[in-house]
């Protein structure tokens, strides 16, 4: 049978890092996983409690393509508490995730073969999502100086539909500042290309709070997540948050593509909502890991890492050590037992220099990965 031309997108390699580790374990061997990029917890157990009550109570069918009105409510309150921004509820749309949300902004705010700005290196899924629509992701190549986030300069004069932007970001875990936002947005605005804001790391941040893009203009999409910060990734619900006379447009795709994201986990992410204790436990354990991350890391011989200002990554540049980080992340894994990112799926020019360690898992699965990581270069 035939198959489309945009249906031709890359492999997610983390995934077949993944595969890699999973066949190392079923050969009898002990992984310790820095690839994956998810939270070693489970949802909160208030959202587990919340779901187990519904599930007596009622069939669970489908929601209004929106959301359940409880959840878009509590969220636009949530926008209050964080970052003291007046939201109105209606602008919020509930997705099947944050991938869900990419799907649902690039096919209401651009048409075919249109070209989108990517900060390089970035979330992957980005580029292939854009490719699958048949839309033209454009890398925009970012330097360690702009600590690897965009800036104008990177885009301008190019002619783009849209920006992608995400802070705290993946794999680097560096934010964009107000100032920092305001300039893309104002660069932005001039040359009528979309903003879009990934926000899915927000609140795992550590010396300053995430600042959402929404603080600067009402003119921009932004996405967001129960995945991480709530730790609720295979429950597969996140959000967007549009301007007043798009939320129409999203309605009906939504309506069409989706027709809601999944009643149970609504539920489930409502409740989450109010279980801040458990989450700032969750936070103490990635405050610990980062700690020991950033001093092991260096003793081990990875020199070249910058501190995240969030999310639970360290990217690590190891130009001093390979020309090839697939080969060298088998070669970890092989010997370290420790499974690891190749930049490859972030920077497909430069990828080859970097590396990606996750640091979301327990603190004894982190000092444990780092004592092997230390042991492995030391024989190197
Ligand atoms: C930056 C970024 N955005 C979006 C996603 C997708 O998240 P989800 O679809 O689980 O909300 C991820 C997943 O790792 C990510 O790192």
């Amino acid at each position: 049978m035939r198959s489309s031309t945009r249906s031709a997108v890359d492999p997610f390699i983390v995934m077949d890092v993944m595969q890699a580790a999973s066949a190392a374990e079923a050969a009898g061997r002990h992984i310790i996983h820095m690839e994956v990029g998810q939270p070693g917890t489970g949802a909160p157990q208030g959202a587990v409690a919340a779901l187990g009550q519904a599930m007596e109570q009622g069939a669970l069918g489908y929601t209004v393509a929106l959301g359940l009105p409880a959840l878009r409510a509590r969220i636009a309150q949530m926008y209050g508490d964080w970052y003291n921004v007046d939201l109105d509820p209606g602008r919020v749309v509930i997705t099947p995730g944050s991938s869900g949300a990419f799907i649902l902004a690039f096919t209401a705010l651009f048409d075919t073969g249109d070209r989108v700005g990517i900060g390089a290196p970035g979330y992957p899924s980005y580029r292939q999502i854009l490719k699958a629509l048949a839309l033209q992701p454009v890398d925009l190549p970012t330097s360690p100086q702009n600590r690897y986030q965009p800036v104008p300069a990177d885009f301008s004069g190019m002619d783009l539909a849209g920006l992608m932007v995400a802070s705290p970001a993946n794999p680097t875990g560096t934010m964009l500042d107000r100032d920092a936002i305001a300039a893309l947005v104002g660069a932005c605005d001039a040359a009528g290309t979309s903003f879009i804001s990934d926000e899915i790391y927000h609140g795992i941040e550590y010396d300053k709070k995430a600042v959402t893009a929404l603080e600067v203009t009402d003119d921009c999409y932004v996405i967001n997540s129960f995945s991480k910060y709530f730790s609720m990734t295979g429950w597969r619900v996140g959000w967007m948050v549009v301007p007043e006379d798009h939320v129409r447009v999203i309605e009906r795709i939504a309506q069409n593509m989706f027709i809601c994201a999944p009643h149970a986990s609504q539920i489930a992410a409502l409740a989450a909502m109010e279980c801040d204790g458990e989450l700032q436990g969750n936070m103490d354990v990635y405050r610990a890991n980062r700690a020991l991350m950033l001093e092991g890391l260096i003793e081990a011989g990875f020199t070249k890492i910058a501190p995240p200002d969030g999310a639970f990554y360290v990217y690590a540049d190891v130009s001093d050590l390979t020309s090839d980080s697939r080969s060298f992340a088998a070669e970890i894994l092989e010997k370290a037992g420790v499974s690891v990112t190749p930049g490859l799926d972030f920077d497909p020019a430069r990828g080859l220099s970097t590396l990606r360690f996750s640091y979301a898992r327990s603190t004894a699965d982190i000092a444990e990965g780092l004592a092997r990581l230390k042991a492995f270069m030391a024989a190197r």
